[in-house]
């Protein structure tokens, strides 16, 4: 016997669409998914799977259940692999002793929901009823929002102190300890206290797909840090996957069409006040791959709104290249970029739905934002700077999926750069399964024509951050300063720092900064020269590379020093104690 919990459980974290799609082609229509039944031979499809509810029935034979009977039926599996396997996609395991009354962690799991609904009540009910709550209200009411949507998306506050909540809910330990689990409340072992995490805050309530809150956000009332905290990861809130306002989005409606990303609770609360009711926002996380999939699930057309300024710029490019493998046909990906010094929730506050929903409709175009982009900073006239964007443009177009849009996509380069497009997607074909020309492979070469010499260990990383600059953020400065101590890395230590002070997130914006110096010169080099890497598996390389040469110096700087600090593997140095040992007066070695 598994505990029933535990099987509710799983299955409310599972999407069976994401578990029939791979089994059986599926096409959405309409609020369903449709296609040929797996379970009798048909012509015309009657197999129909809701995601709302997460059921699949067919009309001819009736088949019908839940993920886990599908993969009874369609995969023939026991009931207990059934369960494991769909546990082990959401992170769950079967709990072991099956037999006994052993389905603790499953009654947790469920009671965590039902402490975080509690908690999300309390909160509403200080909103109406605390005495400190006509600053909570002065203060929604000074940024315009009004009383039905702050109901609509269950605002509510966490008042000044530090026991509020748990004086609320912690009737017993056991209580105590789902508060701590959950993330509502802080436990400090040492001195054994708790208090509450959130104090004198907005408190938005994030829930998932079925209403159930998860997790929260919480602002400040005022300018004081952090503006904003967000509950930490727990069995039930997993940041990275999570979308604010997808719920009520589904809610307020049932046919959505597209869903706009932007950055804010605020911006997401703020449109749907003003009728714009298919905002989510990611929760202070970049946009992941997790995010997208869900959303097309939901609807064929995504908004991606961001900041004009370079890091919104930076981020939008990010979501580029995370939306790109999801380019199928018929879905479509565009990019709002509000003006300076506005976010969505003022700028809808200003002109209001029409205005900012035709602002919607002119979005920048995938395609031509990412030629945009890659173009900026490079001479396209040139053969020189031809040769670069195709070099940047064919490892991401490869991304794409095969069909009508990879191909628009190339012919647009093949005008671009005058380059034939049959011949750009040979080279794309070809280029495809090259998982990273290796950067260990590429040859050392000490260009000759910018007179810098670079060793193999820094020429690889040196490569990679030229085609990605945003890589430099993976590293802290004391790394790279490190490095800057030694000659044949200096360079890279040199642009790394450059990128990360400057914010140079593009090879557009690297290239301009050391306009007319000997490293734009090799910068280029590098990025015509360079094999075209596979992008998405340019993160682990660099890693990789960075921790060899680190790992390569430290041996070096031993040797060079006998100084405790050294005895210490480098990857357990403290940013702090890396600066001393950036600090020490030393020969370069
Ligand atoms: N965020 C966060 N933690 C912070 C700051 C921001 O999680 N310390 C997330 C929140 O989801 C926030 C979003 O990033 O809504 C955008 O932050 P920011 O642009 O700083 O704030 P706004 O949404 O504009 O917030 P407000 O309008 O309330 O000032
Ligand atoms: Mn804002």
């Amino acid at each position: 016997m598994i505990p029933p919990d535990f099987i509710d459980d799983v299955l409310a974290r599972t999407d069976i669409v994401e578990i029939i799609e791979p089994r059986v082609a599926l096409k959405r229509t309409g609020q369903n998914y449709t296609g040929l039944c797996p379970f009798h031979t048909e012509k015309s499809p009657s197999f129909s799977v809701s995601q709302d509810k997460q059921f699949y029935y067919c009309f001819g034979c009736q088949a019908s259940g839940s993920a886990l009977k599908f993969l009874m039926e369609f995969d023939r599996m026991d009931f207990l692999a059934a369960v494991e396997l769909l546990a082990g996609r959401v992170g769950l395991t079967v709990p072991e002793d099956r037999q006994s009354g052993s389905d603790e962690s499953a009654r947790r799991r469920k009671t965590i929901y039902e402490i975080l609904d509690q908690a999300a009540a309390v909160y509403r009910e200080e909103l109406r009823g605390h005495e400190s709550r006509d600053r909570a209200v002065t203060y929604l009411k000074g940024r315009g929002m009004s009383g039905a949507v702050a109901r609509d998306f269950s605002l509510g506050y966490a008042p000044p102190g530090w026991t509020n909540l748990y004086d609320k809910l912690a009737q017993s330990n056991y209580e105590r300890d789902l508060l701590i689990e959950s993330g509502m409340v802080v436990e400090n072992a040492e001195e054994n206290k708790t208090y509450d995490r959130f104090r004198d805050r907005i408190m938005f309530p994030i829930r998932d797909l079925r209403g159930r809150t998860i997790a929260f956000g919480g602002r400040v009332l005022g300018d004081s840090k952090p503006k904003y905290l967000n509950s930490p990861e727990t069995p039930v809130f997993h940041k990275g996957r999570e979308l604010y306002g997808l719920y009520e989005a589904r809610q307020r409606n049932k046919n959505l069409t597209r869903l706009m990303v932007v950055e804010g609770y605020m911006d997401v609360v703020a449109l749907a006040q003003f009728g714009i009711n298919y905002a989510v926002a990611t929760l202070g996380t970049a946009t992941r791959e997790e995010h997208i999939e869900r959303l097309y699930r939901l609807v064929s057309q995504i908004i991606f709104c961001f900041d004009g300024d370079p890091p919104g710029t930076a981020a939008a490019w990010k979501a580029l290249q995370v939306v790109l493998p999801f380019m199928s046909d018929g879905r479509s990906a565009k990019f709002l970029f509000v003006p300076d010094g506005e976010d969505p929730d003022t700028l809808v506050r200003k002109e209001g739905r029409e205005k900012f929903e035709l602002r919607l409709d002119q979005a920048t175009a995938l395609d031509v934002f990412f030629f945009s982009h890659l173009a900026q900073d490079l001479d396209t006239s040139s053969m020189e700077g031809k040769a670069a964007l195709s070099k940047l443009a064919i490892p991401l177009i490869n991304l794409i999926p095969e069909g009508v849009f990879k191909q628009l996509m190339i012919d647009e380069l093949a005008t671009r750069t005058g380059l034939d497009a049959e011949k750009l997607l040979k080279v794309a074909r070809e280029t495809k399964p090259a998982v990273a020309g290796r950067p260990r492979d590429v040859p050392v070469r000490n260009d000759g024509n910018t007179g810098i010499s670079l060793s193999r260990r820094a020429e690889a990383p040196l490569a990679m951050l030229a085609r990605q600059p945003e890589l430099a953020l993976e590293l802290d400065d004391a790394s790279y300063q490190l490095l800057s101590q030694v000659d044949d890395c200096s360079l890279l230590a040199e642009i790394a720092l450059a990128v990360r002070q400057h914010e140079l997130l593009s090879p557009g914006l690297l290239l301009g900064y050391f306009h007319g110096k000997p490293e734009a010169k090799l910068i280029r080099s590098l990025i015509e020269k360079e094999q075209l890497l596979d992008v998405s598996a340019l993160r682990e390389e660099y890693i990789d590379s960075m921790n060899r040469l680190l790992h390569g110096l430290e041996f070096q700087l031993k040797q060079a020093l006998n100084y405790p600090l050294f005895q210490k593997p480098f990857s357990e140095l403290t940013a702090e104690e890396r600066r001393q040992i950036n600090d020490l007066p030393r020969k370069k070695t």
